[in-house]
């Protein structure tokens, strides 16, 4: 295995997270939950995003919960925004890194974002370049990379087209999205082996969803290839509302304790991790379905 010494893992439970959970969680648990994961060694959070709430109903409190959290100078606190009103919100609460996002297959995009692939491009170009003129980071997000809740199978040629158009408009880095969790390593290694051909490995993130227990898996074949960004969700948490089937995304956890195990560095404490984990469980009154957590209950039963 040609393995990376040190990994950037993303924490988007905040956002991707909460966004599929029936349950509100109360904002100020909110703000003390990402208060504590700013705690953990993370480098990165994904606080919410700035759609609307009628779409996303859990996070109508972007703007309050952005302007609350105690913010950390070498954390990045990125938001999800999906147009020119979203981004009004994010520059409002003053985030570091905006992310848009949009789909390779179209009946994905269209459930998502109400508009078919070629009507998205001059809404994101926009909300791009004027995130990076406001001095933002800007990320991009390509969704069902492996395969749509709609249509089943999504070419390769689909995902590049999409991605191409993002970098041209100035995303910093893209993240690929199994959304409904369907990839596998085989898979993994042919996109990517594609997407490298086109684009510098530094700028490429994988986002992987665990809803049929294939995420570290497909992080491994990730890792091989030379990725180091990891999108993942403390716990287990996520799905997209937009994508019937789509559940967990790969947990925080679970994909520190195989790094950590494997001698690679991501700077975080497991300690503090799982803290930030059972504050979440006593708040959303359930349990998190992520293996470490499973694992960490049956200590305290045990
Ligand atoms: P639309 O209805 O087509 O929007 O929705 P519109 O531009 O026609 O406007 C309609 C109304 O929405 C107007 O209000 C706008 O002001 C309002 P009205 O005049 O009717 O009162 N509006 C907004 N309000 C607040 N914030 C905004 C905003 N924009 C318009 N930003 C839209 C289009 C994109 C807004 C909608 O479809 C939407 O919000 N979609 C979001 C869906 C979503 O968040 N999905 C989950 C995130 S993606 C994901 O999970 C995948 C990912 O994790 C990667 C992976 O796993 O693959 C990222
Ligand atoms: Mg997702």
């Amino acid at each position: 295995m040609n393995l990376q010494k040190k990994v950037t893992i993303k924490e988007v439970g905040p956002r991707d997270g909460l966004q599929n959970e029936k349950q509100m969680i109360q904002t100020e648990d909110k703000i003390e939950w990402i208060n504590m994961l700013s705690e953990t060694g993370l480098t990165y959070i994904e606080i919410t995003s700035f759609v609307n709430p009628r779409w996303i109903p859990q996070l109508a409190d972007a703007v309050q919960v952005a302007k609350s959290i105690k913010r950390k100078n070498d954390i990045t606190y990125a938001a999800l925004v999906p147009n020119e009103r979203g981004l009004e919100g994010a520059l409002e609460a003053n985030v570091d890194e905006v992310a848009v996002f949009m789909s390779a297959s179209e009946t994905h995009n269209l459930k998502n974002i109400n508009k078919s692939i070629s009507d998205t491009y001059p809404v994101l170009k926009p909300v791009i370049q004027e995130g990076i003129v406001a001095g933002k980071s800007v990320r991009g997000y390509v969704s069902t990379v492996f395969g749509c809740p709609y249509e089943g199978e999504v070419s390769i040629d689909s995902v590049l087209a999409v991605s191409e158009q993002l970098f041209s408009y100035g995303i910093e880095e893209l993240s690929l999205g199994d959304t409904i969790g369907v990839a596998n390593p085989k898979q993994v290694e042919e996109v990517l082996t594609e997407v490298l051909k086109r684009f510098p490995r530094e700028r490429i993130a994988m986002h992987f969803h665990n809803t049929r227990g294939t995420a570290l898996a497909n992080v491994l074949v990730a890792l091989n290839l030379g990725i180091t960004n990891f999108d993942s969700a403390l716990g287990g948490l996520g799905g997209c509302p937009y994508a019937p089937g789509a559940s967990g995304n790969l947990a925080t956890d679970d994909l520190h304790y195989m790094l950590a195990g494997m001698g690679i560095e991501t700077g975080i404490n497991k300690e503090k991790l799982i803290q930030a984990a059972r504050f979440l469980e006593e708040k959303m009154g359930k349990e998190l379905p992520s293996h470490t957590m499973q694992t960490e209950r049956s200590k305290i039963s045990n």
